[in-house]
């Protein structure tokens, strides 16, 4: 259903990890704002179901890859190229969690993480840049982890300091075109990622930790994106938002 705002009306938006989370949510809030959206994931089956459930017909095209494989990307950039000839917007997202202690982490590991949460963010964004037209914004997925020292998020916590510094970077760099560049940095949020690896302990201590006395939704990561993405957002370049509920910056009550 479109809403009665239509910020992105004529807009194109390039969402990696579309299929599920913060990134399904994203691209449910722009298709309702009036955008057309390409959503990407690894598996075909899984992107045939959210294009299912977002139920926007051509108004969403799917593309099947990794994000952080250049050749992926190539094929990507050409579909959205064949089918819209241009962006307007990138919500590089695609990432995923991994917790271990630094003494744990093998080489293995190490590549897998930032793989996914690291190169695949920086070379979205570079083969995305000439179809991005002037005028244009990029959000990236970063996390609280990036302002908080946690035990066994020595990994994972510098994938997101280097994404949002590739934000701010990117800000200088691309101003000449007109194009903004921000990140995002999402709190514990309620999606599937989050819901299989929390167990009920750690949920409630998240909760607890949570001056905002909840974990977070991605329909409320969506809504950051999209005012960030949207000209409201048009003077904020190379800022990191915190959607977490207080997590970083106020202690709840309980724990002082
Ligand atoms: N949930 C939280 O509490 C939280 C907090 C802070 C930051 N974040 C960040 O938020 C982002 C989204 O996470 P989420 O919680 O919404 O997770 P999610 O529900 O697991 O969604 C992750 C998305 O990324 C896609 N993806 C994963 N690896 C990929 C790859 N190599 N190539 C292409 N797509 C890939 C997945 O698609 P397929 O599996 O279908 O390939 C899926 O669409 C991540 O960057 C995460 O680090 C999450």
């Amino acid at each position: 259903m479109r809403a009665a705002s239509s910020r992105f009306d004529d807009k194109i938006a390039l969402i990696t990890g579309g299929t599920s989370g913060m990134g399904l949510a994203t691209a449910r809030r722009l298709l309702d704002e009036g955008a057309r959206v390409v959503i990407t994931g690894r598996e075909k089956t899984r992107l045939d179901a959210a294009v299912q459930e977002l139920a926007a017909g051509d108004r969403v095209l799917a593309v099947a890859g990794d994000a952080a494989n250049l050749a992926d990307l190539d094929a990507l950039t050409a579909a959205i190229d064949d089918r819209f000839g241009r962006l307007d917007l990138v919500f590089a997202n695609a990432g995923i969690g991994a917790f271990q202690q630094i003494t744990d982490v093998t080489e293995a590991e190490f590549y897998r993480v930032v793989d996914i949460n690291f190169k695949a963010a920086f070379f979205t964004i570079q083969k995305a840049l000439p179809l991005l037209a002037e005028g244009g914004a990029i959000v990236i997925n970063a996390s609280f982890a990036l302002h908080k020292g946690s035990p066994g998020a020595a990994l994972y916590s510098a994938t997101k300091a280097a994404v949002h510094n590739l934000a701010r970077t990117l800000a200088a760099e691309l101003a000449p075109k007109r194009i903004r560049v921000n990140s995002v940095s999402p709190g514990y949020t309620a999606t599937p990622a989050f819901e299989a690896e929390a167990s009920e302990d750690v949920r409630a201590s998240a909760v607890a930790a949570v001056a905002s006395g909840r974990i977070g939704t991605s329909e409320e990561v969506a809504a950051a994106v999209a005012f960030l993405a949207s000209d409201e957002g048009a003077y904020i370049n190379g800022q990191d938002l915190l959607i977490d509920g207080g997590l970083v910056n106020a202690t709840p009550a309980a724990m002082i």
